[in-house]
């Protein structure tokens, strides 16, 4: 490894890049459907007690880990992990985050290609005149390759492309590149998010339509915010909270590592990490919660949105909705929501690549432009298959097994190494090392017991959810010695590709 020190421009700049790197896709599209499908308030509570129990303490985790591995002249996970421990293992474990980002970027990239060129859809005004069926199948044409899109042949790959060369090229220019976009997407992001979270919040029952005469955006509001206690006893939906935090914080993805690496040995963690972090979360509570939701609520009623929570909300709704504004203020809007989704989307998928980067010149003293070209290639081969074949569900395999198991897997395996492996107190002193605030002492507590526990029972859950996310009647079959089935989406049911029965033999006779 070559020690060329390069390090982030400024404060301000770490700041944003950090930010950029967490607020993305997930604040604004998977997080409204993951609170929709897992029951809106009662979503809410789970997920804020993972952000502060979870999150938190591996946000310190990655960011003293990175900072400490780029002391060293480390830039990737494999090389960090590995200065942490005497053991050959951890090095193994550390290419996780690169695998991680890598399956992730490949569908990512590939969303955020849907969000450039319906920026250009709207300004163009092509869906002026559609009515809500054509806008509808309008994108399934678009991912089923079944349309001639302006008479360019599979455009989707070429559109994809595109927006993998622009990345590349970003990437190649380095941090440089990277803090220059976050100083201007972020703040742009921001600001869009906000004109579009007004219109959300205060659009009330103002269009509600006579096919839909109690429809009003406030449902969708309420949904999301009033707490059901009742669902702190459902481990399907702590398990999808601990997913959506790991996902949109970045973390247990070698990501966080990576940017930190660059970081000054002495350079404010405690406070740094929490700023970037409380931006993610007020960006995804905020504004995430009050666009989508609440506009389709308001127009179509909370009955429609609980029906079709999905995907597709964000590319056949919204643009139908928008139209509904009148001319100019649908195309203001179309211009706004594509352009926050593009934004937030670059700005993340840069941050994926740098772990690759990292890796590449960690191992082979790879410069940025090699790291670069190579990441691209690597995320064009595994993301042509999902662009190729998106009709059969590539995509959700990918989300599942890099943006949804390895995050647990490796957040686990990384906090075991962090408390108990490197050791507690060595990881306490470099959390602290140049704070700008006094991190509460509990987190040391937390950080040890309460976080790798919480993230084992996760992982556990994962593992084994019964069939129905019937827990209660798995545990008193197990007593009873009969046999239960497994959910077909738990991750040993995925693994073995069928219906799991399981027993166990605790009552034998
Ligand atoms: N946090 C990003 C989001 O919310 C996703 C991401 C994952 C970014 C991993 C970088 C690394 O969309
Ligand atoms: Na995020």
């Amino acid at each position: 490894m070559s020690n060329t020190k390069e390090s982030w421009g400024s404060r301000v700049g770490l700041i944003l890049a950090m930010a950029g790197n967490a607020v993305g896709l997930g604040n604004f599209l998977r997080f409204p459907v993951q609170a929709v499908q897992n029951g809106g308030g009662a979503f809410i509570l789970p997920y804020l007690i993972c952000f502060l129990l979870m999150g938190i303490p591996l946000l310190f985790i990655e960011w003293s880990v990175g900072r400490y591995g780029g002391k060293l002249g480390n830039h990737s996970t494999p090389y960090i992990l590995d200065s942490m421990s005497k053991k050959p293992y951890w090095k193994y474990i550390g290419v996780f985050g690169i695998f991680t980002n890598i399956a992730v970027v490949a569908y990512y990239t590939y969303i955020e290609s849907w969000t450039f060129l319906y920026v250009f859809h709207s300004i163009f005004g092509t869906f002026t005149g559609m009515g809500k069926e054509e806008i509808s199948s309008f994108f399934d044409n678009y991912v089923n390759l079944t349309s001639s899109d302006l008479g360019i042949p599979l455009l989707p790959v070429v559109v994809y492309i595109l927006v993998l060369a622009i990345n590349v090229y970003i990437l190649s220019t380095g941090l440089g590149g990277i803090e220059k976009v976050a100083k201007i997407g972020m703040p742009l992001l921001i600001f869009f998010g906000i004109v579009l979270a007004y219109r959300g919040w205060t659009m009330g029952a103002d269009y509600a339509s006579d096919a839909f005469p109690d429809a009003n955006a406030w449902d969708g509001i309420n949904f999301l915010w009033t707490p059901q206690y009742s669902s702190l006893a459902d481990p399907k939906v702590w398990l999808a909270a601990a997913g959506q935090i790991f996902f949109t914080l970045s973390v247990g993805m070698g990501s966080i590592q990576c940017y930190a690496s660059y970081m000054r040995e002495n350079e404010d963690i405690a406070l740094n990490s929490v700023t970037a972090g409380f931006t993610n979360e007020l960006v995804e509570v905020l504004l995430g919660s009050a666009i989508v939701i609440p506009i389709a609520a308001g127009f179509l009623g909370l009955d429609w949105v609980l029906e079709n929570a999905g995907f597709g909300m964000a590319f056949q709704t919204m643009p139908y909705l928008f139209q509904q504004w009148g001319a100019v203020f649908g195309v203001v809007a179309g211009v706004c929501w594509f352009g926050l989704l593009f934004f937030a989307g670059i700005t993340s998928s840069l941050a994926m690549g740098t772990p690759w980067m990292g890796f590449m010149h960690d191992e082979f003293g790879w410069g940025k432009v090699k790291g670069a070209v190579s990441f691209g290639l690597i995320a064009l081969a595994m993301g042509l298959p999902t662009v190729l074949f998106y009709q059969y569900g590539y995509f959700d395999e990918y989300d599942y097994w890099g943006g949804t198991v390895s995050l647990v897997i490796f957040a686990l395996l990384e906090t075991i190494l962090f408390a108990w492996v490197f050791g507690m107190e060595k990881g306490w002193a470099e959390i602290t090392r140049g704070a700008d605030i006094r991190i509460p002492g509990a987190y040391k507590w937390i950080m040890k017991y309460v976080t790798p526990v919480l993230l084992l029972l996760v992982f556990i859950g994962a593992l084994f959810t019964p069939e129905g996310n019937n827990w209660a009647g798995a545990i008193s079959a197990l007593f009873d010695g009969q046999l239960y089935t497994l959910d077909p989406g738990s991750l040993i049911s995925k693994i073995s590709h069928g219906d799991i029965k399981a027993q166990m033999l605790l009552n034998p006779e």
